[in-house]
């Protein structure tokens, strides 16, 4: 499938191209001295060392997705001479692609940007879809704005390399897509877990492509995300309670997005929105990945964390909620619900 013509989505004003290739070839990204390639110290390694390209190279982790990594960028994209016409690239995983699209959207009022995910989390999701961020005050993701990268360009076999859990908290991400949206990934996902597993090339070429056409659909629709955008939270006012409880420490953030969606599966049950079956059917596949499903903290500081979450709305809990694959709705719901709900889960995941 890779070389085929890339696909190309419209977000609000912008376009997007995601091409995929057997490897990246930064070479042909650095030849143009208006260039400025984003690394961090995990990804510097990949081109080529004889490249002129102007580079600035990060810390890896998230203490970097903030001001000061901003700066950096902004700083050498000055001192570069970079105009308004000048590209600025990320490659890397989520905190790269979600950093150098935050500082190409502010270089003199937004310059232009690709995005070469080096990731799964970062291929099926951060590079896609012009949502850019920082960290700020402790809080993930709070400060950013809206930018899509003109090309996003992906190499599968970037992922033979990516640590073991890493490559999982993807597939948190990859499992979510599917309840949203596409039921032969789900299909893929259960039958062919191995190859998944094994990292074979054409079985994750095929998943990330499947990803990016049910993410980039939903984002042409909402690119702002005032409807259904909010669907790709999925799971997530779950995970980012648990993450939080936790310090970010314990959880990568796709496992705590598979046990987010285990909980939201649960509680769309709960509410009589989807039918036993179902929920059976999404904890069947996410225990057969291994995940954990047992957060090791009490329902109510869940709870309580969720209530802090940035993305409620007029301090009522907002959930991402299914009847099925491809059948997502939002619901207001009682906070004792949940942990009455929370509770529950705990004593079958033992
Ligand atoms: N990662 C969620 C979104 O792009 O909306």
């Amino acid at each position: 499938m890779t070389g085929q013509a890339p696909l190309s989505y419209r977000f609000g004003e912008y376009t997007s191209k995601v091409a995929f290739f057997p490897s990246i070839d930064t070479k042909r990204l650095s030849g143009d001295s208006g260039t400025l390639l984003v690394f961090d110290k995990n990804t510097a390694g990949i081109p080529d060392s004889s490249q002129p390209a102007l580079k600035v190279v990060l810390p890896p982790g998230e203490r970097s997705k903030s001001w000061v990594g901003t700066q950096r960028i902004l700083r050498e994209a000055l001192s570069a001479g970079l105009g308004r016409d000048g590209l600025i690239v990320g490659i890397g995983g989520g905190m790269i692609c979600d950093l150098a699209a935050f500082s190409a959207s502010l270089f003199m009022r937004g310059c232009r940007l690709f995005l070469v995910p080096t990731s799964l989390l970062a291929m099926v999701d951060a590079a896609v879809g012009g949502k850019t961020a920082i960290n700020f005050r402790g809080y993930k993701n709070m400060v950013g704005t809206f930018y899509p990268a003109e090309q996003i360009w992906i190499a599968v076999s970037a992922l033979r390399y990516l640590p073991e859990r890493e490559f999982r908290s993807g597939l948190g991400e990859v499992i979510k897509t599917a309840l949203l949206g596409d039921p032969v990934l789900f299909e893929i996902l259960l039958n062919r877990r191995e190859l998944v597993l094994a990292r074979d090339s054409a079985i994750m070429e095929e998943l990330v492509r499947r990803c990016v056409e049910v993410k980039a659909r939903i984002v042409e629709e909402d690119l702002r995300e005032s409807g259904e955008r909010a669907f790709l939270n999925l799971g997530h006012t779950f995970a980012h309670a648990l993450e939080m409880e936790t310090k970010y420490r314990l959880w990568s953030h796709g496992q705590a997005v598979a046990w987010g969606l285990v909980q939201a599966a649960m509680l769309s049950e709960t509410l009589g929105l989807a039918d036993p079956s179902y929920t059976a059917a999404v904890q069947s596949l996410i225990r057969s990945y291994g995940f954990d499903l047992q957060p090791g903290r009490k329902p109510e500081s869940v709870v309580a964390a969720m209530q802090v979450d940035k993305k409620k709305r007029r301090g009522k809990l907002r959930l991402v909620l299914q009847r099925g694959i491809g059948d997502t709705v939002v619901r207001e719901v009682d906070p004792l619900l949940i942990v009455e709900m929370l509770s529950r889960s705990a004593r079958i995941f033992p």
